[in-house]
């Protein structure tokens, strides 16, 4: 047992206000907090609310005494052949640039711009510039389509669009400016759009609205502009990142400025241990709360450098790319989802490839986004030879829920857990009426209220919203929508989402998203979608369809399929659809997606109590060909 965690929560617990005031240290304010948090104010508190900040300030300005000169930001794009290499000196030239540019559009303190980028360094410039202007920043992750953006744009009426002309997948080029202009079309506003020209795939700019960001942007480095950070409040939106719920409208998770920036202090050292100087890597996309937190902002709020990688951890070119980079950079921690390590094993079931590199400078490996499944930490475990530490989190957290302290020390591992609740976090389990459940038993796994710096206190211009999604289930708590249980020890274990949210090669979608699509097919009366399960993938999107009498199931699969991938995007994977001739429902009308689930995955299930029509089950058995067996 690491005395430094227990001492660090019971330190935490004794007085959390000063627990967090402590950790404030490690942020340059304009004005420091004198309160920690203000119970009063906004949902169920806020924190740092007499503050006065500006974060991108902290992750760039504050180290350019010491730091001008050390790399920030490494892009490595196997995709285009390239490695750059920025120092700070060069990050804070490109960001005052980047930022002279975007305040000349129009674009300032509380004003919104949507980042459309794929995971080259200028989309940490956008995401920093825009930081810098105090303006709020919300990225689009490049895999949604058209529909999808153009709900984040009405949703953000945002002043701004900052884009790239493309993004580049293994097998082609993905030109961004036609899904763009689609969106636009589509969206209740058309806001201009600053298009970054990739070579890869320059984009026709000649439609209304469109500008070529390149030519400015280096006009304003060649000019050595430079614009102040703008002081912005402790509680000020920072960005909105929008994230599936269970209905088709994203959710718009609001992250503060100074819990971000404190909290992020706080993990990157304590949680994965990290220095300043040191080179870390989070292979995941900035388009996600990973890659807000821990490629962007975590490592550059410490100093440390990051690498923005470009490519897959197969096929570019082969399994041992993962290791190939962490060589080439001298990576010491590498942060991934557990389905990057299942795709790499698959192509290396033996773990012969990191052999054939140097990795004497890794210590350990971060896997989260999803369930890490033993067999693959154990697999990067013998392989790596380095510790290998699921830890759980959620886009409205911002960080850590759960995890495994390196930076306190270790402790011990217990295969499938995520291990303990970090500093802030008062993880319980409540049964159905909100009642807390002994150890050991399963059940909704809540936070108690207060939610620790930050989390979301809110959901962009949706304080109702905010308040059904996750606190009305059980007063005075956070309702994390994951089911599981806490052992003895007090080791979380995560088992399944209590909603219908799925989570696919670590991204998180919506079934309701795509059933929506599903049912605006004028073939199809009504439907469901389930993630079934997959080796790769953890969870793979399968739809059940009812069809009208007169409609033929002949091509129609593939051609939801198709309109599944132009509305949500390719991201959604959605490759299969089963026709059935009902659904089963229970007798006020709720379809049995559980069950569905189960007799897709082979499992056994037991009849629901509640069901309208037991042979609507038996439909589903016919159709997929897997009879479950039923308890
Ligand atoms: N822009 C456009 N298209 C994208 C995209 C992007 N940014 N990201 C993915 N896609 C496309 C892919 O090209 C693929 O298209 P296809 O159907 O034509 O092949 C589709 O979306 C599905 O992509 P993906 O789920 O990534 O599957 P894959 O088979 O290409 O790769 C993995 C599988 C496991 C290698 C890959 O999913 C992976 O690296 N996952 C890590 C996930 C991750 O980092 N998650 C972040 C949370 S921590
Ligand atoms: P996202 O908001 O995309 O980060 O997805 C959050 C969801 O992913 C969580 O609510 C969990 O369902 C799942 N998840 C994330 N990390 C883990 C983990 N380490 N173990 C199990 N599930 C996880």
């Amino acid at each position: 047992m690491s005395n430094a965690y227990q001492a660090t929560i019971e330190t935490w617990q004794a007085d959390p206000h000063a627990f967090w005031l402590n950790a404030a240290a490690a942020v340059d304010w304009i004005e420091p907090p004198r309160e920690a948090f203000d119970p009063n104010a906004g949902i169920y508190g806020r924190w740092f609310a007499d503050s006065v900040v500006n974060t991108c300030w902290n992750a760039v300005d504050r180290h350019l005494p010491e730091r001008a000169d050390q790399p920030a930001v490494i892009h490595d794009s196997p995709v285009t052949g390239s490695k750059t290499v920025w120092t700070y000196g060069e990050l804070a030239r490109r960001v005052n640039a980047m930022a002279a540019v975007l305040k000349d559009f129009g674009l300032g303190k509380g004003d919104r711009a949507i980042i459309y980028m794929p995971m080259i360094p200028d989309a940490v410039v956008a995401m920093l510039a825009c930081a810098r202007l105090g303006a709020i920043h919300s990225v689009v992750f490049g895999g949604f389509a058209a529909r999808e953006l153009a709900a984040r744009l009405d949703d953000a009426g945002p002043t701004l669009i900052i884009a790239a002309s493309c993004g580049i997948e293994p097998t082609r080029v993905v030109p961004y400016e036609p899904l763009i202009s689609e969106a636009r079309r589509i969206a209740r506003a058309a806001p201009p759009v600053l298009y970054l020209q990739r070579k890869e795939g320059p984009a026709d700019l000649s439609g209304d609205g469109n500008h070529d960001l390149g030519p400015l942007y280096e006009a304003a480095m060649a000019e050595g502009r430079t614009v102040p950070c703008e002081p912005v409040r402790g509680t000020d939106p920072l960005y909105i990142l929008y994230t599936s719920g269970t209905t088709g409208r994203p959710k718009g998770v609001v992250r503060d400025n100074a819990g971000y920036c404190v909290a992020l202090a706080w993990s990157m050292k304590n949680l994965y241990g990290i220095e300043p100087g040191e080179v870390w890597w989070t292979a995941s996309d900035v388009g996600w709360v990973v890659g807000h937190s821990y490629i962007v902002y975590g490592p550059l709020l410490i100093g440390a450098t990051t690498v923005v990688y470009e490519g897959k951890p197969v096929g570019t070119p082969d399994a041992g790319a993962f290791w190939r980079v962490i060589a080439d950079h001298k990576v010491v921690s590498l942060f991934t989802a557990p389905t990057a390590i299942r795709a790499v094993k698959k192509e290396d079931p033996d773990g012969l490839l990191p052999a054939n590199y140097d990795l004497s400078s890794l210590r350990a490996l971060f896997l989260a986004g999803e369930r890490a499944d033993p067999a693959s930490i154990d697999w990067a475990e013998r392989a790596l030879k380095v510790p290998v530490i699921d830890h759980w989190w959620q886009t409205e957290t911002g960080w850590a829920i759960c995890g495994n302290p390196v930076g306190l020390g270790l402790l011990p591992v217990k295969p499938g857990s995520p291990t303990k609740p970090m500093p802030g976090y008062d993880v319980v389990i409540l049964d159905e009426a909100g009642k807390e459940l002994p150890r050991g038993v399963m059940g909704n796994i809540a936070i108690r209220l207060p939610l620790p710096p930050a989390c979301l206190p809110t959901l962009w211009h949706d304080d109702e919203r905010f308040r059904s999604a996750y606190l009305e289930a059980f007063p005075g708590y956070y309702a994390t929508s994951d089911a599981g249980l806490i052992d003895d020890d007090g080791y979380v274990f995560i088992m399944a989402r209590t909603d219908d949210v799925i989570n696919v090669a670590g991204h998180r979608l919506s079934t309701g998203v795509m059933e929506d699509v599903l049912t605006s097919h004028p073939a199809v009366v009504e439907c469901a979608v389930i993630g079934a399960e997959d080796a790769i993938k953890g969870q793979a999107p399968v739809g059940f369809v009812v069809l009208r009498p007169d409609a033929s199931f002949e091509g129609l699969e593939a051609e939801l399929v198709a309109k599944v991938r132009q509305e949500v995007g390719p991201v959604a994977a959605f490759k299969r659809v089963i026709a059935v001739p009902r659904l089963p429902k229970t007798r006020s009308g709720k379809t049995l997606r559980a069950t569905i689930k189960k007799i897709t995955d082979g499992e056994s299930y037991t009849m629901p109590a509640t069901i309208d029509d037991p042979g609507a089950l038996t439909d589903i058995e016919d159709a997929i060909g897997k009879p479950g067996a039923a308890a």
